[in-house]
């Protein structure tokens, strides 16, 4: 479809360990438009975080194509992509990813540097920060801060740079309910403020629902949400 901000197309993932294949993806189309925030869904082993992966370039795809705001990340060289990832993509992991050894203030402004973003006015920094309730933990290592307040850093770092895309593989997997309320809360604010396409993965009903649109997976393929019996109990 022309026009779409990021369109899948048949995308194909095999992980091979020793002889056994696992067929992560098995053919995965969708597009998603510039602005719309998108939930992805489906059980464990289902292939989301490969699909993170795959779209934001950071794995190859077997089969198919992934273009993000125009770009075949197939065809671009290893710098491009990594050029391109750093100027239009927000990643937040679920497993946080941040530098233990540097505080809240230099994990998040780190980002920065990296993407050369010489963007010297502190007032975004600022506002995520304190939107994210952080403006007393910049000084916390990783170490010193809790499961939630770690993700928050996360997410204040993938916001940092003004990403075009936001991917977000289970940002509020391992919160409480308050936690995940100020993370969902930012991705939405940020989606309708900044205009930033937010696709997040998530196993939780109520943080899908913070979605525009909910894409249902199971066995590495796109699924109706009648054929999602997970979903039929929400
Ligand atoms: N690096 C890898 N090597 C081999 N197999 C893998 C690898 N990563 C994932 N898999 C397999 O691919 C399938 C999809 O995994 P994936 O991590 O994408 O699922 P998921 O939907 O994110 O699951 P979860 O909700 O548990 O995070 C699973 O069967 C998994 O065991
Ligand atoms: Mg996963």
């Amino acid at each position: 479809m022309a026009g779409a901000f990021i369109e899948a197309r048949e995308l194909r993932k095999t992980y091979h360990v020793g002889k056994i294949e696992v067929e992560a993806l098995r053919g995965i189309s969708f597009s998603v438009e510039k602005g719309e925030f998108v939930s992805v869904v489906g059980p464990s082993g289902s292939g989301k975080s490969t699909l993170f992966y795959l779209l934001g370039g950071l794995t190859r795809a077997d089969g198919g194509s992934v273009v993000l705001d125009g770009d075949d990340l197939a065809k671009l060289s290893d710098a491009e992509r990594t050029r391109m990832r750093k100027r239009k993509i927000g990643f937040v992991f679920q497993k946080f990813n941040l530098l233990p050894t540097l505080d809240a203030e230099s994990n998040i402004l780190m980002a920065k540097e990296i993407s050369g973003n010489g963007d010297r006015d502190p007032s975004h920094f600022n506002r995520i920060t304190d939107l994210l309730g952080l403006t007393k933990r910049l000084k916390h290592r990783p170490s010193e801060l809790s499961g939630g307040e770690q993700q928050r850093v996360a997410l204040a770092r993938a916001l940092i740079n003004k990403p075009t895309v936001v991917l977000a593989d289970e940002p509020t997997g391992n919160l409480d309910s308050k936690n995940s309320d100020i993370v969902l809360k930012m991705l939405r604010l940020s989606n309708k403020e900044l205009g930033q396409t937010v696709l997040m993965i998530t196993h939780n009903p109520e943080a899908a629902g913070y979605g525009d649109r909910i894409i249902h997976m199971r066995d590495g393929q796109i699924v109706n949400p009648e054929d999602d019996p997970q979903w039929v109990h929400h």
